[in-house]
């Protein structure tokens, strides 16, 4: 691994190519069958307490579903590596092939905290947050998309297949295929597709259409989601949109290809939650974190990055006021609340961590006793063992998302209840809804509905619960991420196999 300082001088296209031809090296042009482009790499550094530094599969299971698939197909990931002004050369880890794009502090800002996270991330999350919008970082996000492409038209071999990830990437699709027409280009959205007349708020929504149209298959988390990007497609495009098709053209107004967007809602690695579900020392740790919470009758669980989308202050509240009211008290029950910390440079998320840890001061202040705790408050990330352990000590999981493209928490409680039970109070905003509907399904906007709800997983009947989880469970092991990664894969091969013929 070599790593270099690049300056953070103007934009040159002809050095820029030079310069990923370099990193990416003759071994890797035009190599790769299966190529996944996603903003971060797969890997996470870790530094050890000499100081050396080396690579460590990132947890998640994105790279859990494709590793496999890389491994079979002779794949690469091309990604940033999470640093700023550092320049790698293209490495190998595990088994894959990695091709790191580099960013400068300038691109880190505007393309990365800027646009993709304080314009597009509120935007899509029905501006829960006020989206901002400018032009500088619209241009960033441009020219970082551009190099995400030609990195991936670099290395992909005649024909390849490439599946590109997630909001931040959107132009990639159009740009690659002016420079490879003859790839197989998938996309898949991870978050919410917004409505038309909300996504109509943004200055260079025809250009973000066009970007996505340059796959062959885009896909979305809910079936709603892709009705409106077919919305917006005919109405900022002018595309006439048959069942999930559309005949994209290219600037001279010939049909270039035919894209299909469909939903292909994601999931999780479930058979490894199951198999640490039923492991000896995670139980134990389960039972141990019960006993220092002081062994409350019920234990109730959030965990959520600590986004303003996750409707955490909404949960606080309802739960705040079972307190106030005395339904609940603190000998009764207890809330852990995990808020990992997250994009914490963006202004929105500075001021949500204030909101909340105010609140849980205020909360804590009022109802703690020396030997109970109202909320358990945790600003860190967890490895996915303590994540179970925790999961097994809940009776109760909240979910209360305001907008969420899916909600992998409410997944991984469900297969992680091995005993069938336990119960999942789960917002109707989040994607998760849809195959979940056994849970307790609830608008978090309405505190009082939320109370009722909470109130009705607390004291919900053993075998109403068993009952319920045992559905959602079937639904969890069954649609696993690599069904989910699978059925994509398969649907972009008929897609592309038909080329021209899809909608005859
Ligand atoms: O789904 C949205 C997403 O980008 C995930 O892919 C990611 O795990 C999470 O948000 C956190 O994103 P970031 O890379 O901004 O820390």
């Amino acid at each position: 691994m070599t790593a270099s300082a690049t300056a953070d001088t103007g934009e040159n296209p002809s050095s820029e190519l030079e310069d990923l031809s370099t990193q990416v090296g003759d071994e890797d042009q035009r190599e790769y069958d299966f190529i996944v482009v996603s903003n971060r790499l797969p890997v996470d550094r870790v530094v050890d307490d000499d100081g050396n530094a080396s690579w460590r599969r990132s947890p998640g299971g994105l790279v859990t579903a494709l590793a496999p698939v890389m491994a079979k197909a002779d794949g690469a990931w091309i990604g940033w590596n999470g640093a700023t002004s550092e320049r790698l050369d293209a490495f190998s880890h595990n088994d894959m092939r990695l091709i790191p794009v580099s960013l400068s502090a300038d691109e880190v800002e505007y393309y990365y905290e800027g646009f993709s996270n304080a314009t597009l991330w509120p935007l899509y999350h029905d501006v829960v947050a006020p989206p901002e919008f400018h032009r500088h970082w619209w241009e960033a996000y441009r020219r970082v998309n551009q190099r995400f492409a030609d990195a991936a038209a670099l290395v992909a071999a005649e024909g390849a297949t490439v599946w590109v990830q997630d909001y931040q990437l959107q132009l990639v699709p159009q740009m690659l295929r002016r420079l490879r027409p003859d790839l197989c280009i998938g996309f898949f959205n991870h978050i919410p597709f917004p409505p038309t007349e909300i996504f109509a708020q943004l200055p260079w929504r025809g250009r973000v259409i066009d970007g996505l149209l340059g796959a062959d298959l885009i896909g979305f988390q809910r079936t709603s989601d892709a009705s409106n990007f077919m919305r917006s497609a005919r109405r900022f495009r002018g595309y006439s949109v048959k069942q999930q098709f559309v005949h994209v053209q290219d600037d001279d107004g010939e049909v270039s290809h035919i894209a299909r967007a469909e939903a292909f809602p994601i999931s999780i690695d479930s058979t490894k939650i199951h198999e640490l579900a039923h492991d000896d020392e995670i139980i134990e740790r389960a039972a141990q974190i019960r006993r220092d919470l002081g062994n409350p009758t019920k234990v109730l669980l959030g965990v959520d990055r600590l986004d303003y989308t996750k409707g955490i202050g909404h949960r606080l509240k309802a739960y705040s006021e079972l307190l106030d009211d005395g339904t609940l008290t603190v000998e009764d029950a207890v809330l852990i609340q995990v808020a990992s910390p997250s994009r914490e440079r963006v202004e929105q998320y500075r001021i949500l961590r204030e909101e909340i840890e105010g609140s849980v001061g205020h909360i804590n202040g009022q109802h703690d006793t020396i030997e109970h705790t109202a909320v358990r408050y945790l600003h860190h990330s967890y490895p996915l063992e303590e994540m179970v352990a925790l999961y097994l000590a809940a009776d109760v999981m909240l979910v209360t998302a305001l907008r969420d493209g899916m909600n992998l928490v409410a997944k991984e409680y469900v297969a992680a209840r091995v005993e069938s039970n336990g119960t999942l109070v789960l917002s109707e905003f989040a994607g998760a809804a849809d195959q979940l509907d056994e849970a307790v399904l609830i608008n978090p906007h309405d505190i009082d509905g939320l109370k009722e709800a909470i109130l009705k997983a607390v004291h919900m009947d053993p075998d109403d619960a068993k009952r319920r989880m045992k559905k959602m469970r079937r639904e969890i092991l069954d649609h696993d991420v690599e069904h989910w990664s699978q059925s994509f894969l398969n649907t972009l091969r008929e897609v592309t196999a038909d080329r021209g013929t899809a909608s005859e």
